[in-house]
């Protein structure tokens, strides 16, 4: 499964993408807020040291103007991926851009049938949003599982890209479900790495290591 960083912060995602784990980026116009900083201008910045697909959102809400967005952003840098929300216009917006030849990932999925639609537009990601689901009472997994055997019935190619992950369970979930990716907030992804056993084990080994008295180097 393809892992995103779901963040605005550009120190927070140099240190993530030094891991070499990372293979794309997404923002939002929350995440942009939260930053701070210009849109376009954090999207360049993001795009000069990170090569794979950096997700930014238009903010319209009428087809044309979308299209005019996207446009603008696509030319930020070729590894743009321009995000539209799921609204018919944003549909129309998707349909227009991906044939232009640009990435496209629709948002603020909620259903299986918006999924469908979405790659019938011919998104690139679809993003449903896991984590405000479950907010709401409901079991966000069981979309991630729905648009799978729908786009694998009909051989669908836009990707699944789970988002608004609040824990690793999420991302493992995901993963079992058949996610393409998993877009992570910053906090979830180091915390990937970690298991008390994996560091207790390393410190029992360290200590048997130094009893020997032995050096590789
Ligand atoms: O990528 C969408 C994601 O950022 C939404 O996450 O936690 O705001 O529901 P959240």
């Amino acid at each position: 499964m393809q892992i995103f960083l779901d963040t605005a912060e550009v120190a927070l995602l140099k240190a993530g993408v030094a891991s070499g784990l990372v293979d794309g980026v997404t923002t939002n116009p929350s995440l942009i807020a939260k930053s701070g900083r210009d849109f376009k201008e954090v999207i360049a910045e993001i795009c000069d040291f990170f090569k794979g697909s950096v997700s930014a959102e238009v903010a319209a809400l009428d087809a044309p103007t979308m299209i005019a967005e996207g446009r603008v952003l696509a030319k930020i840098a070729p590894n743009v991926t321009v995000k539209v929300p799921l609204t018919r216009d944003g549909l129309i917006a998707t349909k227009t851009l991906s044939d232009e030849g640009a990435e496209v990932n629709v948002t603020l999925c909620f259903t299986a049938v918006q999924a469908m639609l979405a790659a019938k537009a011919g998104a690139t990601y679809i993003s449903p949003f896991i984590g405000r689901l479950d907010d709401m009472g409901f079991n966000g997994m069981d979309l991630i599982e729905e648009i799978r055997a729908i786009y694998d019935i009909y051989d669908f190619r836009t990707k699944i890209l789970a988002a608004s992950i609040r824990s690793p369970q999420h991302v493992r979930d995901a993963a079992l479900a058949g996610a393409d990716c998993a877009t992570i907030p910053v906090p979830v992804f180091d915390a990937l790495f970690k298991h008390p056993l994996t560091d207790k084990g390393l410190q029992d080994f360290l200590k048997d290591w130094a009893g020997t008295g032995q050096k590789i180097l």
